[in-house]
């Protein structure tokens, strides 16, 4: 049997039906790991990727009941395209994969579907889908599901600030009043709250360009299971690794403060 992760462990302990106090509201998740483990099973990294759509199906059904309202994934990078063609155009067709099978299921269940990246460059009919799936659940506000598509945290950045000289050039825009919020407001992300919790599965240990402005204070968590793998056990440990950290946001804890004098 191929292996579930790079290092053995336990099972996790199965999801608790009341989300404990403190739990992160924003999760968002690097997808990771696909191709690895279609090659630990000798298989085309297409299946990996397929795969890797169940995984997502898993994560959306599971989230609620952990206490997330919104979670994002990172579907395809703005660097993705460096990929053979042939992969470029698998990738390009999961996001039709999910929703053939699931929007259905997300509009009934009130779930809120939003893509976020740029469109500019993406097949006509992906397009249409993912502006369907937008339009099909605008109503609804249980949870919320933000897919990064053709996104880069550094693009986001650029396009922001050239929508911003834009309406500055223009006269709606006084520049001395743009701040960090006129900033976060003009990123493709606005209207979200930030990420709580950034979780990278696949044992790898950095941010590949997801959510840079957004990730100023989220927890990071990086866990050593292969994306397709990724079950209900392993987003309740990641919540519970998350309730375990202390969030300063760059203040001080009352009790350091009072010892400090
Ligand atoms: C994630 O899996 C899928 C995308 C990046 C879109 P990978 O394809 O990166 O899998 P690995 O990293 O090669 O295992
Ligand atoms: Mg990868």
């Amino acid at each position: 049997m191929a292996a579930r992760s790079k290092t053995s462990r336990a099972e996790p302990a199965p999801a608790p039906a009341v989300p404990a106090a403190g739990s992160p509201l924003h999760v968002a998740i690097v997808m990771d790991g696909n191709g690895r483990w279609a090659k630990h099973r000798g298989l085309p990294r297409t299946m990996g990727h397929r795969a890797g759509v169940e995984a997502l199906r898993r994560t959306v059904s599971a989230a609620p009941d952990l206490g997330v309202r919104w979670l994002t994934v990172f579907g395809f990078s703005t660097e993705n395209w460096s990929r053979p063609a042939s992969e470029v155009r698998e990738l390009m067709a999961l996001p039709k994969r999910y929703f053939d099978s699931d929007l259905k299921r997300l509009e009934r269940e009130g779930v809120r579907v939003r893509s976020v990246g740029r469109r500019q460059g993406l097949p006509e009919d992906l397009v249409t889908l993912l502006d369907e799936a937008e339009r099909r659940t605008a109503q609804n506000d249980r949870f919320f599901l933000q897919i990064a598509f053709n996104y880069g945290g550094q693009a986001d950045i650029a396009d922001a600030a050239r929508r911003l000289a834009e309406a500055a050039a223009a006269g709606r825009l006084d520049p001395a009043s743009v701040d960090e919020a006129t900033f976060a407001g003009a990123l493709s992300t606005a209207g979200l709250p930030p990420p709580d919790l950034i979780i990278r599965p696949s044992g790898e240990q950095r941010l590949s360009n997801f959510l840079l402005w957004e990730a100023a204070y989220a927890e990071l968590v990086f866990q050593d299971v292969l994306w397709p793998d990724y079950a209900a056990g392993d987003l309740s440990a990641a919540i519970d690794i998350f309730r375990s950290r202390d969030r300063r946001f760059g203040g001080a804890v009352a009790d350091d403060i009072l010892v400090a004098g």
